[in-house]
C-alpha cells in the first residue's frame, strides 16, 4: 500500500520532513517495504497545492529556500479544505505550536481524525492541551495520533515509554527537556551574558518563534504534561504544572553554584506519588558528578525511574530541522507496520 501524506506547516520541519523522505525514498521502500506520495502541503506562506499522483518536491523545495510561494498545483482549498477533499492517508501536522488555546493545529487534527487519516505531529499544543480528546476521537476513527516529535525531537521518549520499556511501572521522569535554556546555560557559565547569548540561540534555530516560551520554561512544561498524562495518566492540565524558568538566573548564582561544584540546569520533572503525580519545571544546581550535569548545550536528556531497570537514561538532539523531520519519519514507520 502507497501511503498518501499530507504536510501542514512546510517551515523548518515541513522542509526537514519532506528533505528526509526524499532522500531517503529507496531506502523506505527496501528496508520496510514503505512507498509514498507526498500528495498535499499547506502552508500560510507558501500556498496550498495538491496533486493526487504526488506533488514536486524538489521544486517546492527550491522555492521555499527562496522564500517564493509555491508555483505548480495550486489549489484554492483552505487547510481545512485540503485536509478533507484530498485523497491522503495521513496528515503531519507541523504548523506553529500554540501552548494557550493550542492554536489552528487543534482544528486541523480534529478534521483529519475525523476524515478517518492518521496524525502525526510534533506540535505541542494539541498534545499538551486536550491529548485524551483527540486520541478519542483518534480511536473512534481507526486512526493514529502520533506524538513522539512532541517531546525532545526524534530522541525517543514516547515511543521508548510506550514500546521498549512496556512491562516496566515508570514511577519518575526528570531531566533537560528544553535545547535553549540548556544551551544558554552552557554559554552563561563561560561569561556570556544573558542577552547575548539569546540571540546566538535564535540564530542557531534552538529558541521557539517567540523565546518567551523557551526562557520562562513553557516549552518545557508543555512536555511535562505530555508525559505526565501518556506515561503516568495524570490527567492534569499544563496550568496544573508550576513552572519558573531561566531569566532569574543571574552571574551571581552561577558563581555561587561553580563554587558548590554545582551547575544550574532547567529541570522538568513528572513523579507518581501516593497523591497521584507530581509534576514541575524549574531550574536546580545539580551536582557537578550527577551525569544531568555533564549534558551540554542544546542536547536534552531525561531519566526514566522504573520498578524492573532501575533507571534508563536517554542523551540526544531536542530540536533541530533533520531531528524534528526524524520524530515524525520515525512515527511513518511505526503507523505503517500496525
Ligand atoms: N525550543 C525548543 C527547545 C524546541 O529549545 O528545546 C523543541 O521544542
Amino acid at each position: 500500500m502507497k501511503h498518501k501524506i499530507g504536510i501542514l506547516g512546510f517551515g523548518t520541519v515541513g522542509q526537514g520532513l519532506a528533505e528526509i523522505l526524499l532522500s531517503k525514498k529507496e531506502e523506505l521502500k527496501s528496508k520496510y517495504g514503505y512507498e509514498f506520495d507526498i500528495v498535499a502541503v499547506g502552508d500560510f506562506k507558501f500556498g496550498n497545492v495538491y496533486n493526487a499522483n504526488g506533488l514536486d518536491i524538489p521544486s517546492m523545495l527550491k522555492e521555499a529556500s527562496v522564500g517564493k510561494k509555491f508555483s505548480k498545483d495550486i489549489t484554492d482549498w483552505d487547510n481545512i479544505n485540503l485536509i478533507k477533499n484530498s485523497d491522503t492517508s495521513v496528515w503531519c501536522e507541523l504548523t506553529f505550536t500554540d501552548l494557550v488555546n493550542g492554536g489552528p493545529a487543534v482544528d486541523h487534527v480534529k478534521t483529519a481524525l475525523k476524515a478517518g487519516k492518521h496524525i502525526v505531529t510534533s506540535n505541542k499544543g494539541p498534545a499538551a492541551l486536550c491529548y485524551p480528546e483527540m486520541k478519542k476521537i483518534a480511536d473512534e476513527n481507526n486512526c493514529k495520533f502520533m506524538i513522539e516529535g512532541t517531546v525532545v525531537a526524534g530522541t525517543p521518549v514516547i515511543n521508548l515509554a510506550d514500546g521498549p520499556l512496556a512491562g516496566c511501572k515508570i514511577t519518575k521522569i526528570r531531566g533537560i527537556l528544553n535545547g535553549t535554556t540548556n544551551y544558554m546555560l552552557t554559554e552563561m557559565e563561560k561569561g556570556m551574558p544573558y542577552d547575548e547569548v539569546l540571540k546566538v540561540a535564535q540564530s542557531k534555530g534552538y529558541a521557539e518563534a517567540d523565546p518567551t516560551g523557551d526562557v520562562e520554561g513553557y516549552d518545557a512544561r508543555g512536555k511535562v504534561t505530555i508525559l505526565a498524562n501518556i506515561v503516568m495518566g495524570a490527567g492534569i492540565k499544563i496550568t496544573d504544572v508550576p513552572c519558573e524558568g531561566i531569566t532569574k538566573i543571574t552571574p551571581k548564582d552561577i558563581e555561587k553554584a561553580k563554587s558548590q561544584n554545582k551547575r544550574w540546569k532547567l529541570i522538568g520533572s513528572v513523579e507518581l506519588t501516593e497523591n497521584g503525580v507530581d509534576a514541575s519545571v524549574k531550574p536546580e544546581m545539580i551536582d557537578i558528578s550527577h551525569p544531568l550535569a555533564g549534558v551540554s548545550g542544546a542536547t536534552n536528556a531525561l531519566t526514566f525511574t522504573t520498578d524492573l531497570l532501575g533507571d534508563v537514561t536517554i542523551v540526544g538532539p531536542g530540536a533541530g530541522k533533520i531531528e524534528t523531520g526524524f520524530s515524525i519519519l520515525t512515527d511513518l514507520i511505526k503507523i505503517h507496520r500496525g
